[in-house]
């Protein structure tokens, strides 16, 4: 019976680990970025992501976004300037940059973004964020 028992905990530790940094990694991910989207994204963009129509182009729903997921994690970063079209409708005003976010806050915030809205499962680690970030600057100089 002892035995079993702990053959019992042995299996249940074993999933436990199986459940790969990765994965938890990704869950603490959506949840971070959950709540910076509430604080930075959604008094513009609603928290459910329709927009100001005319003002605010939605995140949900969207050509534009799928199209350009590659240059989220630039986009938060840095702002959005110029006309752009989503969904058939003209957008002129700016948006502003988020020079207070942090690689780590941004990549959260773009975890989230694809989940929610992309509805596509991505973790992005550190190092592959900052060199995204990086990139993009030297697109932008
Ligand atoms: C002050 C209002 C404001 C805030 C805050 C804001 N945005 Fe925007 N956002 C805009 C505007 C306005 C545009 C359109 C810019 C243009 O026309 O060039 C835009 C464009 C975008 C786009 C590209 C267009 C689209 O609909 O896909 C994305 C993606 C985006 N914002 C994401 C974010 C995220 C993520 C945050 C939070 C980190 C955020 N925005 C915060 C106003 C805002």
């Amino acid at each position: 019976m002892k035995v079993k028992i702990s053959f019992t905990i042995f299996c249940f530790m074993l999933v436990v680990v199986s459940c790969s940094d990765a994965q938890l990694g990704s869950l603490e991910q959506l949840a971070k970025g959950a709540s910076l989207y509430h604080t930075n994204c959604s008094n513009c963009h609603q928290k459910d992501g329709s927009g100001l129509e005319g003002l605010i182009p939605p995140l949900a729903a969207t050509d534009y976004l799928p199209a350009n997921k590659n240059d989220l994690p630039c986009i938060i970063q840095n702002g959005l300037s110029g006309d752009i079209i989503v969904n058939g409708k003209k957008y002129k005003l700016a948006m502003p940059a988020n020079k207070s976010l942090s690689n780590k806050d941004i990549a959260n915030i773009t975890a989230y973004i694809y989940k929610k809205f992309l509805k596509e499962d991505e973790f992005f680690s550190d190092t592959a964020m900052s060199i995204k970030l990086k990139n993009c600057v030297k697109k932008l100089s």
